[in-house]
């Protein structure tokens, strides 16, 4: 085990993610022994705390992550520290720089440091330049700076953000959080493709039919209405996440496994990604946005009715949308998307769709052979199954589904470790393959800046999907066009064999 150093600062110290995802992700590493002793946290806010009050904070927010009893939560929290922050003033750098000056000496951390900024983008570049400004940056050992997302909300402020934060940090310093990526099946992507003879050969048009990626949740939009009102779902879901999951389901094979080599196959599929013209955003892309309905067996209100929404919002809860990838491997292949809140159901997967056989032998009636199908269960559940025919016993000379299972139960079979666990380690060891490096921000913001131009100049008819439904039925109509139709996820659970 590799067991990095380092003086770790988080910005918005106090904020929901800190609490939810990062604290608990840090003590998940700290109990499993992947976390050295050599490391300091400094918690940065704009409220005031003592050192003490924070440590409270932290112990609370990493609760429900201990194992053992808590008998290691009190130490864990000794590592941590509070710093009342003006993100603007460069006198609050000052301070904050004598701290973490301090406890590189106390904890020995190599010099290294982490900046983790969980905390609204408009301050990124303020911060980033002073942290060059005023000294924090001039470190002994690595710096990096991790950001999450959104970056920026169209192509042109992704990239003045960019240039702020390149002031102060390289490129390669730089980890842009895209969570999805820390996810075990997202990962597991890639193992599932290039690790398998019997995949590779098939991945691509001349046996694949279509590939439908699904991503869809029971919750609305919750307190992020003033958020997400300016994001929807296509800047919130698509332009990251969606995207990424089909360029890691497209790429070439890389020549290794490392950082720079599968993100240059996976920029190319970016590139290779057919541009939707204005004239043919109605055709390729479908919005939506909830209605009333039931969810979870309760009533709950439309988007219209959130907190912080405008009730004559235009703003996308849905996006179902058709790719296509101009490149040899894909050509004709279409890649489906859809992404909704307030759907029946929370889930995440992929399903991989093979061409029918060339001739049915089976039936001799109009009924027809389930075609293959490779499905990658990203969440809740975790796993794959492969849908194929064979005959049943007392059902002779006849085709039947039947599916071959995998559920991925971890190694230890207790539980996956959480996107961010796995994120923070890979930053902190330097591995930044998980992150999204700029080039493919850059494409993917042009890609959906096209869609999202086209749809702020037209009115759109919402809203057009009930709560708890399965999205607008031009969702459907998207697919049936082309003579298919969405595999109804809710069926698709990962099974024994039948
Ligand atoms: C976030 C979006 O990036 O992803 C949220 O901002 C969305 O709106 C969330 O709910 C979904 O993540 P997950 O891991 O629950 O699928």
């Amino acid at each position: 085990n590799e067991k990095p150093s380092a003086l770790i600062m988080i910005f918005g110290a106090t904020g929901d993610l800190a609490n939810r995802k990062l604290f608990p992700s840090l003590y998940r590493l700290f109990e499993k022994g992947n976390l050295s002793e050599n490391f300091a946290v400094i918690g940065v806010a704009r409220r005031e705390l003592s050192n003490e009050q924070f440590q409270e904070n932290v112990k609370k927010s990493v609760q429900s992550a201990a194992s053992n009893g808590n008998s290691n939560i009190d130490e864990f929290a000794s590592h941590f520290y509070y710093h009342s922050h003006d993100v603007t003033d460069s006198v609050s750098y000052g301070y904050l720089r004598e701290m973490a000056v301090r406890l590189d000496e106390q904890y020995q951390t190599n010099g290294n440091r982490i900046f983790y900024l969980a905390m609204a983008p408009e301050f990124f570049g303020t911060i980033a330049t002073h942290l060059n400004e005023d000294g924090l940056t001039d470190v002994k050992g690595f710096k990096r700076l991790v950001i999450e997302k959104p970056f920026g909300h169209d192509l042109q402020s992704a990239k003045e953000l960019n240039n702020q934060i390149r002031t102060a940090f390289s490129e390669d310093e730089i980890y842009r959080i895209d969570h999805y990526l820390g996810k075990e099946m997202v990962r597991n992507i890639e193992v599932i493709r290039f690790a398998n003879a019997i995949f590779e050969p098939l991945w691509n048009n001349r046996y694949i039919s279509n590939i439908q990626v699904t991503s869809s949740e029971t919750l609305g939009v919750e307190e992020r209405g003033r958020y997400y009102e300016n994001s929807g779902a296509l800047r919130d879901m698509v332009q990251n996440h969606m995207l990424q999951m089909v360029a890691l389901l497209a790429m070439e094979p890389p020549i290794k496994l490392n950082t720079e080599e599968i993100r240059s196959e996976k920029v190319k599929v970016l590139r290779a990604m057919r541009t939707v013209k204005d004239d043919k955003v109605d055709k390729y892309f479908v919005r939506g946005q909830y209605g009333e309905g039931i969810n979870n067996g309760e009533k709950v209100p439309g988007y219209r009715n959130e907190h912080m929404v405008d009730p004559q919002s235009n703003t996308e809860t849905f996006v179902a949308g058709k790719l296509l990838i101009d490149n040899f491997r894909w050509a004709g292949v279409p890649f489906y998307i859809r992404t909704g809140k307030r759907m029946k159901s929370k889930s995440t997967k992929i399903v991989v769709q093979f061409k029918d056989i060339p001739m049915n032998l089976y039936y001799k009636t109009e009924q027809t052979l389930n075609p293959n199908l490779l499905v990658i269960h990203i969440q809740p559940e975790e796993g794959i199954t492969l849908h194929l025919n064979a005959q049943k016993t007392g059902n002779h000379m006849n085709a039947t589904p039947v599916k071959l299972s995998y559920a991925n139960t971890g190694i230890d079979g207790i539980n996956t470790p959480e996107a961010y666990e796995k994120l923070l380690y890979d930053c902190m060891r330097g591995d930044a393959t998980n992150f999204t490096h700029w080039d493919e921000v850059a494409l993917s913001w042009s890609f959906v800046d096209n869609i999202s131009q086209h749809w702020q100049k037209t009115q759109a008819h919402f809203p057009n999907y009930e709560s708890g439904s399965a999205g607008p039925k031009e969702s459907d109509v998207l697919l049936a066009k082309d003579g298919l139709f969405w595999w109804p996820i809710d069926n698709l659970d990962v099974e024994s064999c039948q």
